[in-house]
């Protein structure tokens, strides 16, 4: 059993695993690196902010507790309008801290607003969250740190025209803009209008922002304690600010999962064994995906680098998934994410029939099945010699979550180092941002119209229309 957080790296390794397992060698190679890791983040600790977070919001974290009451206490709903890293942290937060039916709780026992993340434009789940809040009763979080992401501006415009029709001058207490200091559409837009803002601070890219006001507020109106989560976070953090890599799990994630990737296993699946997770999972495959997929190296190489992120769901994905991490390639880490003690427990009861041959059930829990189904399948992928790991959380509250998501945004940033690529750009996101804006007639982008438009050059013979 785990005090708080337990990880467990053993099955990444060759004599546990076999030949498809990381040789001493291998791991030597990258935690003898562990020095120089430590005085690269060091050195960058003033463009990486969001280590900071968990120390340094005294009054933003007070400003966010008390806006948090006030939509609490005065609406229905709660939207968050944003996408990536705008819109994961609070997705993850909500489902690994609140009732997994929240929304479908009496207020009375929610005692928080219904709330929803909307990270789409699709047309069908914009209408369809117009059909189930009464708008007036919302309160709506537009999130974007640059201010001109498409998705985002065009989801408030639509709130905005809604809101002002039915409340009139009145409709501005319904909106809190979160967005950068000073640069961006947004911040304009927030300081014209006087909207609530919060700052995403400088040094906070998106995937790294969950500890900032861009998931705060979402953790406040869900009165999901902070304090504790930006404890777990800080304790976490100081723990990786070490050099002996036998005390700092991150480095160690990092260490591993490199000496991995530079043998070609090029998939990381992650696989909580608990629902409230599972946006866990997706919020790690943002961070892992945006911050290691690279073209280029710091020295100008071209290099491709990245590891492909699977969210997977036990014990779900043991009947959908699992055949091909046992008996498929040697491509995958699997990291497997076991809760200890859920917060609820429910026996299988004596059933009032005869179940033959699942009698030997009753009596027993789903908390001793689903751990139990975690540790077959982590013994089946071990014996197919299968790299994979095992992070065990005591329980799921605030301060172990927090420790869990820290541990996760500095091994990112740890492996980025490592692989001496930039974990902090994402010019892949830019340029399918600005050939959105290209399509969709913003001032200034007609030659990348013309651009796009010439690649659509396509053979007639590959394509079936019917
Ligand atoms: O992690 C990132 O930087 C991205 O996923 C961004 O969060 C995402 O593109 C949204 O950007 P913005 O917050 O500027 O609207």
């Amino acid at each position: 059993m785990s005090k708080t957080l337990r990880i467990d790296f053993n099955n990444m390794l060759k004599e546990n695993i076999g030949e498809h397992g990381l040789s001493e060698k291998e791991v030597e190679a990258q935690i003898s690196k562990a020095k120089q890791v430590y005085d690269a983040l060091e050195k960058k600790r003033e463009s990486t902010t969001w280590r900071d977070l968990p120390f340094n919001q005294g009054d933003i974290v007070a400003d966010i507790s008390k806006t948090g009451e006030y939509i609490r206490e005065n609406f229905e709903s709660f939207v968050v309008f944003g996408i990536g890293g705008s819109a994961l942290g609070s997705k993850a937060l909500f489902t690994a801290l609140k009732h997994l039916h929240h929304n479908e709780l009496s207020a009375e026992k929610r005692k928080a607003p219904k709330f929803y993340v909307i990270d789409n434009v699709d047309p069908d789940k914009m209408n369809a969250l117009f059909d189930v809040i009464d708008i007036k009763n919302t309160a709506f979080h537009v999130i974007s740190k640059s201010g001109n992401t498409v998705e985002t501006v065009s989801q408030f415009a639509i709130a905005l025209k809604r809101l002002k029709e039915l409340l009139g001058d009145d409709y501005k207490k319904n909106i809190v803009i979160t967005t950068d200091k000073e640069t961006g559409n947004m911040k304009r837009i927030a300081d014209e209008n006087a909207f609530k803002t919060f700052i995403v601070p400088d040094g906070v890219g998106g995937r790294f922002s969950v500890f900032s006001p861009v998931g705060l507020l979402s953790a406040s109106v869900l009165n999901i304690d902070i304090d504790a989560l930006l404890r777990g976070a800080g304790d976490m953090d100081k723990m990786s600010r070490t050099d002996n890599i036998s005390k700092n799990p991150a480095f160690m994630y990092a260490a591993l999962y490199v000496a991995a990737m530079k043998k070609g296993v090029n998939i990381s699946v992650v696989m909580p064994y608990a629902d409230g997770l599972l946006f866990t999972a997706e919020w790690y495959a943002q961070l892992w995906a945006e911050s290691l997929g690279k073209q280029i190296d710091n020295h100008g190489n071209k290099v491709n680098f990245g590891q492909t992120p699977v969210r997977a769901l036990g014990v779900t994905d043991q009947h959908s998934q699992v055949q091909l991490y046992n008996e498929g390639p040697f491509d995958k880490v699997i990291t497997f994410i076991k809760v200890e003690n859920p917060s609820t427990t429910l026996e299988i009861p004596v059933a009032p029939i005869n179940l033959h041959d699942a009698a030997y059930l009753q009596g027993q829990t789903l908390n001793e099945l689903i751990l139990a189904e975690l540790s077959a399948t982590e013994y089946a992928v071990t014996k197919a010699g299968k790299m994979n790991m095992m992070i065990s959380l005591n329980k799921v509250d605030e301060y172990t979550f927090g420790m869990l998501l820290s541990f996760y945004e500095v091994a990112t940033a740890a492996a980025g180092e490592l692989l001496e690529i930039d974990a902090f750009n994402q010019p892949g996101v830019e340029e399918g941002k600005i050939a959105t804006f290209a399509l969709m007639g913003r001032e200034g982008y007609e030659d990348k119209r013309k651009e796009l438009e010439r690649q659509k050059n396509k053979k007639a013979e590959f394509i079936f229309d019917f």
